[in-house]
């Protein structure tokens, strides 16, 4: 089983990644964490590009970057995992792409991006999403005095984009896109993954 989580920066989104696999470790079953962009060597060594501040790096390129970091952790990590019968779970996936690039940077129109996400992911996606949502200023709020990577430094249009594009995927995958208010207790959100997670491994 294949599970993503998505949010703005700051949006709590790693904290319940981490929380799920945790709890799941804990009822014996095999958790394997990704972080995306990174998870293998060449998208550790891409994830490093894309976030140095000091990089020039155009809109496509970005594009890019971020789908040859995924193509590369899909067939070196997530397929055999999920192939072994483990639980993978993924801190960002496609939908970051679709909501930082798509909607963020303003590329390409959204048939073309999920003909992109099929290729790099060898048509791998994420069976349930958790997208924890929260306001820009809670999330600014959280991120507080964090070194701003490259893709931090924009402005609050550019979050606002993103955010109502994860909205806008939400409401049109609601079979696959679960939405949390992401200002509740981390123990209160916790929860509600898990019964859900525990409700699909089911
Ligand atoms: P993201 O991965 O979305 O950038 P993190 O999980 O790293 O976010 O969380 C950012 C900060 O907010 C951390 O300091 C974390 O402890 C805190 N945090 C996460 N979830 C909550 C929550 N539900 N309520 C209050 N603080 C939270
Ligand atoms: P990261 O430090 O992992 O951020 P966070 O803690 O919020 O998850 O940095 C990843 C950054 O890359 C984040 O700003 C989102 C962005 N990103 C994209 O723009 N497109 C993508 O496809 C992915 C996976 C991430």
């Amino acid at each position: 089983m294949f599970f993503s989580f998505e949010g703005i920066d700051g949006s709590g989104k790693s904290t319940q990644a981490r929380l799920l696999a945790d709890a799941l470790r804990q009822r014996g079953l095999d958790v394997v964490e990704v972080r995306e962009p990174g998870g293998t060597e060449l998208g550790e060594r891409i994830r490093a590009l894309l976030l140095n501040p000091e990089a020039d790096i155009n809109g496509r390129a970005e594009l890019l970057l971020f789908s040859a970091a995924r193509a590369q952790l899909v067939s070196a990590v997530v397929r055999p995992a999920l192939a072994r019968g483990a639980v993978v779970i993924a801190d960002r996936f496609h939908d970051s792409a679709t909501a930082y690039q798509g909607a963020g940077r303003g590329l390409a129109n959204p048939d073309w991006l999920a003909a992109l996400h099929r290729f790099a992911t060898f048509d791998t996606l994420p069976a349930r999403t958790y997208f924890v949502d929260v306001d820009l200023e809670t999330a600014e709020a959280r991120r507080g005095d964090r070194a701003s990577d490259r893709m931090e430094r924009e402005g609050q249009d550019y979050f606002e984009r993103i955010r109502t594009a994860y909205l806008r995927i939400a409401a049109e995958e609601q079979a696959r896109v679960c939405t949390l208010d992401g200002r509740a207790p981390v123990d209160e959100i916790q929860a509600t993954v898990l019964t859900d997670a525990v409700r699909h491994l089911s």
